[in-house]
């Protein structure tokens, strides 16, 4: 053999070995297994960057989409936008790049950089043959009382997505589920009372729903779910947190129907996952301690419209009271198994928000109870 030879021959046996090393560089979450908390580094070998994330399945691929953070308390608010990766068997992932990028010049732009751009969720509409992200936003500079949503579309899977607007949900609209209380005028002097936080700070009594009647409700930890039958719906803190909404959405899924309902009043009900099981409707939800970890919820109803039957913390053993330090972001049914499913939580770390990590487990069931234990490295 030349010599030239023996040494491309050195160069490509090196470069063969090194790309192996690569892929399982960091943690042993690339190749085929889950380990949570732990860095889950992409095909580059970069831990993934898509917080508050959701998965679509398209086709035979799966695209997360999440919030991109950046380093520090300062990378809590969106300086880069969402993020998509790409992945065949939920282990290996592949950086597909940012999907919706904030706008660098324009500061007064809606998705201006700076923003707060939480928990984007994308799901495929096929009445138009395309992708149609929510968001829930915060316009720059005003903290968390704009309790928007986000809209973009794109017509490919991982983008670039177009935004479209930012919209308070169902102006002018009472929710299916009114009651009389909510008709009734809210004195001006009730409406500064109320300035958010947990129970027992809101008697329903406040009467929230009436407020923000005209103008829009309010909407922050949200999630999408489309049915069976291609309706989708999208499900929100409302009412200072206080309340969880369902609403309706539109045949393009790009805006409300203006068809919705309340569910567990008072209860602060924070970042829901909703997900469908033998015919009935789950969610799966947290507290509202900001980004602290709190005891999981769970709850059960045999329509969308419920009625909604509160369960217990489906986190069960050791560290269940903090969720296994995590807050629900999505529920994924687990590839090729008919009924079982995928929790995903965020662990989130706001003094360096780019080092959160993410908490994927297996979800059991006794009876309509949802369980999800502890596991330092499992498959599915
Ligand atoms: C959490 C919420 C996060 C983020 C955070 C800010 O409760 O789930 O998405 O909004 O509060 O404190």
């Amino acid at each position: 053999m030349k010599k030239t030879r023996i040494i491309q021959l050195c160069f490509l046996l090196f470069a063969v070995a090194f790309a192996g090393c690569k892929g399982k560089s960091g943690s042993e979450q690339a190749g085929g297994a889950f380990t949570p908390g732990e860095l889950w580094p992409d095909n580059n070998g970069v831990h993934i960057n898509a917080h508050g994330g959701g998965i679509l399945h398209d086709g035979d691929t799966y695209y997360w989409f999440g919030e991109h953070k950046t380093e520090g308390t300062a990378g809590n608010n969106a300086l880069v936008g969402v993020h998509c990766y790409s992945s065949k068997d939920l282990y290996n992932w592949k950086d597909e790049g940012v999907a919706l990028s904030v706008v660098t010049d324009d500061s007064t732009h809606s998705i201006a950089k700076g923003c707060i751009l939480e928990r984007p969720k994308v799901i495929y509409n096929k009445k138009n043959n395309n992708y149609v992200m929510w968001f829930h936003l915060e316009p720059k500079g005003a903290g968390y009382s704009g309790a928007l949503s986000g809209i973009a579309v794109s017509d490919k899977v991982a983008g670039p997505y177009k935004f479209l607007r930012a919209v308070r949900p169902n102006a002018g609209s009472w929710p299916t589920n009114v009651q009389d209380i909510h008709k009734q005028r809210v004195p001006e002097s009730d409406r500064s009372k109320f300035t958010g936080g947990s129970l027992p700070a809101h008697p329903d009594s406040l009467n929230l729903l009436g407020r923000d009647m005209e103008g829009g409700q309010m909407a922050r930890d949200m999630n999408l779910f489309v049915d069976d039958d291609g309706k989708a719906y999208h499900i929100y803190s409302s009412e200072e947190n206080s309340t969880l909404h369902i609403s309706l959405l539109t045949d393009d899924y790009t805006n409300y129907s203006a068809t919705y309902a309340r569910f567990f009043p008072g209860r602060f009900m924070e970042a829901p996952a909703m997900f469908k099981r033998d015919g009935k409707y789950y969610l799966i939800m947290s507290g509202c301690t900001g980004w602290a970890p709190n005891a999981g919820r769970s709850a059960v109803a045999p329509s969308i419209w419920g009625p909604w039957e509160e369960l217990e913390n489906p986190f069960v053993g050791e560290g269940s009271d903090l969720s296994f330090h995590s807050q629900s972001t999505y529920v994924l049914p687990a590839p090729g198994k008919s009924g079982q499913f995928i929790y995903m939580g965020d662990r989130w770390t706001p003094e360096n928000a780019i080092d959160g990590r993410y908490i994927w487990l297996p979800i059991r069931f006794e009876g309509d109870q949802p369980i999800i234990e502890w596991q330092d490295k499992w498959s599915y």
